[in-house]
């Protein structure tokens, strides 16, 4: 991979602003950006969130961690600055979504607090909201329910710098939505995430 920096690049405007696009499309564009560690549900809540959209008719698109590693982001391991470069290019491609006026769902554990402000800071650069979703699971719980039995290597040494057990993970301040997974069902969380969509806003009050 080249290392030099591209020079001589314009940016080229379309001739349909967001405003018409959104206005002929009938929809916002958004990202709801969950985080937390790995098993503690993001991607289970994603997943039904993304379902409760499409059902209603609100276009939306996942990108998820484990999947976006299977291919743009298969260079990429789990050293710091591997996953401060994981979050920055889904930052980028959900800013992409989000601009087409779809509802981008991410989850990545997403750990540092840096990282995900730098993606909050170019949706809100880009007039875009975002929403952080903080999905928190107790570590013993997330141990015993170890469905990839990630943890277990972790514990042993067999991963190194998991996060959680050897690799931190910064526990957000404010998130827009926090939801305590070991204490609340997937359809509650999915349902606790769009009356948040709603009262802003984001999404018709009128839903299935
Ligand atoms: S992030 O930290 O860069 O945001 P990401 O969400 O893309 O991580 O990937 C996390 C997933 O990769 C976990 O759910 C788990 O399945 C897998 N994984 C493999 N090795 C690690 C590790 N060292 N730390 C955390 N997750 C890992």
């Amino acid at each position: 991979m080249s290392q030099q920096l591209a020079t001589n690049i314009t940016w080229h405007e379309g001739n349909v602003p967001r405003e018409e696009r959104e206005r002929i499309l009938q929809q916002k564009g958004l990202t709801i950006w969950f985080t937390g560690l790995s098993a503690c549900g993001k991607s289970t809540i994603a997943i039904a969130l993304e379902q409760h959209l499409l059902h209603n008719h609100i276009p939306s698109y996942r990108l998820d961690g484990d999947n976006i590693r299977f291919g743009l982001n298969k260079n990429l391991g789990f050293s710091p600055d591997d996953r401060t470069e994981n979050i920055r290019r889904i930052a980028e491609v959900a800013k992409l979504f989000a601009d087409s006026t779809t509802v981008a769902i991410t989850s990545f554990i997403s750990p540092y607090k840096e990282d995900r402000d730098s993606a909050r800071a170019l949706h809100s650069a880009a007039g875009l909201p975002f929403v952080e979703v903080y999905v928190e699971c107790p570590l013993d719980i997330l141990e015993q329910r170890d469905p990839k039995g990630l943890y277990k290597k972790a514990r042993a040494g067999e991963i190194k710098e998991f996060t959680g057990i050897s690799a931190p993970y910064e526990v957000p301040e404010s998130p827009e939505v926090h939801i305590r997974s070991d204490q609340i069902s997937i359809t509650e969380a999915v349902k606790k995430i769009v009356e948040y969509l709603q009262e802003h806003g984001y999404v018709s009050s009128r839903q299935q």
